[in-house]
């Protein structure tokens, strides 16, 4: 399968990125192909609803999500490696997802697999559901089947996830694929 992973966190050693790490380490030793976009350190603009590119066609925007377009169209699976941030997904990946409005017709409703890798500080799980909802609503939308949740709860400074198991889940999710 061919996989982009899109990671949300501006810390480079931070928590998000060691579970997108172990995942990509499971999908890779399964031979699946892997392309990574670092939401947090391109030059992504936020859509600005010109509608152009009528949901199907050429963005205004020349920037790196030029990068990820035809990764995206020809992913097998899309995987996002997140934190929370106040209770949703950062703008660093959101300005990205908003911006599949370009290729919307490409992407939706197409045999897509997803999977979400999410960290955040609280112990509750209940905390999470704004974010798990957001994540199920958008992939019903697109038709994506999600096939993993690795929700790791109670991490707070960067590289806390690793005394977890949740690294394991996540390597364990890429290799089961
Ligand atoms: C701007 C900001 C907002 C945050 N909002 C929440 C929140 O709503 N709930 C929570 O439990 N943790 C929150 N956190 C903590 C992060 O989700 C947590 O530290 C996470 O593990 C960071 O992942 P990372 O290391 O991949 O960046 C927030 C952190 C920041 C910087």
């Amino acid at each position: 399968m061919k996989i982009a992973v899109l990671t949300g966190s501006p810390r480079k050693n931070g928590n998000s990125a060691y579970l997108a790490e172990q995942f990509i380490k499971g999908a890779e030793e399964k031979g699946h192909e892997v392309f990574r976009f670092d939401c947090a350190f391109k030059q992504v603009e936020p859509c600005r609803a010109c509608n152009r590119c009528g949901m199907n066609g050429p963005c205004l925007f020349n920037d790196d999500f030029q990068e990820l377009r035809p990764h995206l169209i020809d992913a097998d699976m899309v995987v996002f490696a997140t934190p929370m941030y106040y209770f949703s997904i950062p703008a660093q990946m959101k300005r990205v997802i908003d911006r599949f409005y370009a290729i919307n017709g490409q992407i939706k409703d197409t045999p897509k697999k997803s999977a979400l890798l999410m960290t955040y500080a609280d112990t509750s799980r209940k905390e999470a559901d704004p974010m798990l909802a957001h994540y199920h609503t958008l992939m019903d939308y697109l038709g994506w089947t999600s096939v993993g949740e690795v929700v790791a709860s109670g991490v707070w400074t960067a590289g806390s996830v690793r005394n977890t198991d949740y690294p394991q889940q996540a390597y364990l999710l890429g290799k089961s694929l």
